[in-house]
C-alpha cells in the first residue's frame, strides 16, 4: 500500500515536474501557519499579482487600495483591512483554497494541494499561483491594516 502510493507519486513526479515539489503542510483549524517557501514574500510583487488581470485576477471580484485601477469588483469584500481581519495563516489557507473554509465560495483555489491535511509530503496540484507567488500576495495583504478610528 505504501509502496503503491510511493510509486504513484513517483510516476506523477516524472510526468509532471511542476507537480513534483513535495511539501509537508498542515492545516490547523482554518489556517496554514507555515510559509510555503520557508520565507516571507515580497509585498510589492504581491500587489502586482493582485492587480494583474492575467494572473491574480483578484479585482474581478474584489476592490481595494488600488487607485490606479478603474475597474474593481463588487462580488466580494474589499481587500482593505484584510491584514487586520485575519491572521497570516488564515489568509494563507483562504488564498490556497477558500472552498475549504466556505464550500460555496466562488473564489478560485489559487494553490490547491492534494491531501493538504495529511501530515507528510503531498504533491502539488498545478496551481494558479505558485508557492512564492502565494507568499508575495500574502505579504501584501498582511500590510492592509484597517485604519484606526481617530
Ligand atoms: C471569482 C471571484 C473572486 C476572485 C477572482 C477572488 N476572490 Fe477573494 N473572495 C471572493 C469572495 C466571494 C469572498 C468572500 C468570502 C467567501 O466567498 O468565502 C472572498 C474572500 C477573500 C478574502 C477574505 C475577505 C475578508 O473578509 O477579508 C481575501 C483576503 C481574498 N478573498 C483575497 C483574494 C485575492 C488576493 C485574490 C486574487 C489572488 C482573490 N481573492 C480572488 C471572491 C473572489
Amino acid at each position: 500500500m505504501r509502496v503503491a502510493r510511493f510509486l504513484a507519486g513517483l510516476l506523477l513526479a516524472m510526468a509532471l515536474p511542476a507537480m513534483a515539489e513535495a511539501q509537508a503542510l498542515q492545516v490547523t483549524g482554518d489556517a496554514v501557519a507555515q510559509s510555503l517557501t520557508g520565507s516571507a514574500g515580497d509585498p510589492g510583487r504581491g500587489r502586482a499579482i493582485i492587480i494583474d488581470r492575467q494572473k491574480g485576477l483578484c479585482l474581478l471580484c474584489h476592490s481595494g487600495p488600488f487607485p490606479e485601477e478603474p475597474l474593481q469588483g463588487n462580488l466580494a469584500p474589499s481587500l482593505e483591512g484584510a491584514g487586520s481581519r485575519w491572521t497570516e495563516g488564515q489568509l494563507r489557507l483562504r488564498l490556497m483554497d477558500n472552498k475549504r473554509v466556505n464550500p460555496e465560495s466562488i473564489m478560485p483555489a489559487y494553490h490547491r494541494i492534494a491531501g493538504l491535511n495529511r501530515v507528510g509530503s503531498a504533491w502539488r496540484d498545478r496551481p494558479i499561483l505558485n508557492a512564492a507567488e502565494i507568499e508575495d500576495v500574502l505579504a501584501f495583504l498582511m500590510g492592509l491594516k484597517a485604519e484606526k478610528a481617530p
